[in-house]
């Protein structure tokens, strides 16, 4: 899976993400394609199966880019303490969170090809992140401080089964953030936004430039 990623995909930084705590101006790098209908061609070639989910892995998209950014940009809501990003695709949340100086960062993904690009991409960034698998939704959430999660909110039930299960996490008192650039099933009651960025997309991905993300703290 790592060699499929690295030939189908190419090392090439965020815009706007930059690594926390170096000093300097570290841009954050990511494994990504340039185009989607290529490499998810190319993921059903090579796993030899049809009507695969998009290959959410392969992109750093806006809502996650959000959380990203929070995280970027205030360090001490992650550091120190046990980090989950859930729904990761790229990782790019988990890498934030560990240069952000978090104690421990997990990851989980139902899309196993999101452990190989994890994988990449924490040791492209110098990080380490820890991978839980499976689908974390059928049992209570993990015993962690900090639950992040990025563009979650784009089908209706799977955006509820989220929201449950991140609504009983933060009522077990771990703080929970979502990052959300305007999809349909966004949190509308229950989280209160702490934070919005504007987002530099393509128009291949999302059909407009940018987006806004905003960031939900349930
Ligand atoms: C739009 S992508 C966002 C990826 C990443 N957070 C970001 O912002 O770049 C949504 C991700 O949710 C994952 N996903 C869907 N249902 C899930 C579940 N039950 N548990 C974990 N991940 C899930 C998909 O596989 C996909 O990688």
């Amino acid at each position: 899976m790592k060699a499929f990623i690295r030939a189908n995909t190419r090392l090439a930084p965020v815009a706007g993400l930059n690594l926390a705590g170096s000093g300097t101006q570290v841009p954050m790098r990511l494994w990504q394609a340039d185009e989607i209908t290529p490499i998810w061609s190319a993921t059903e070639a090579e796993l030899e199966q049809a009507g695969l989910d998009p290959p959410f892995w392969a992109f750093p998209w806006a809502g996650g880019q959000a959380v990203a950014r929070l995280i970027l940009a205030r360090p001490g809501l992650a550091r120190g303490k046990r980090v989950l990003d859930i729904a990761a695709g790229s990782g790019m949340i988990a890498v934030a969170a560990a240069s952000a100086g978090a104690a421990q960062v997990l990851a989980n993904d139902i899309d196993p090809l999101c452990e190989a690009a994890v994988a990449l991409n924490a040791s492209a960034n110098g990080v380490e992140i820890g991978w839980l698998s499976g689908n974390l939704l059928e049992a209570p959430p993990p015993d962690v401080d900090v639950i992040l999660a990025g563009d979650i909110f784009y089908q209706k039930q799977m955006a509820e089964r989220f929201l449950n299960w991140l609504g009983s996490a933060a009522a077990q008192g771990v703080d929970v953030y979502a990052g959300d650039p305007g999809r349909a099933y966004a949190p509308e009651g229950g989280a209160a936004p702490v934070a919005e960025y504007n987002i530099e997309t393509t128009t291949d991905l999302e059909s407009v430039s940018q987006r806004r993300g905003v960031v939900w703290k349930l």
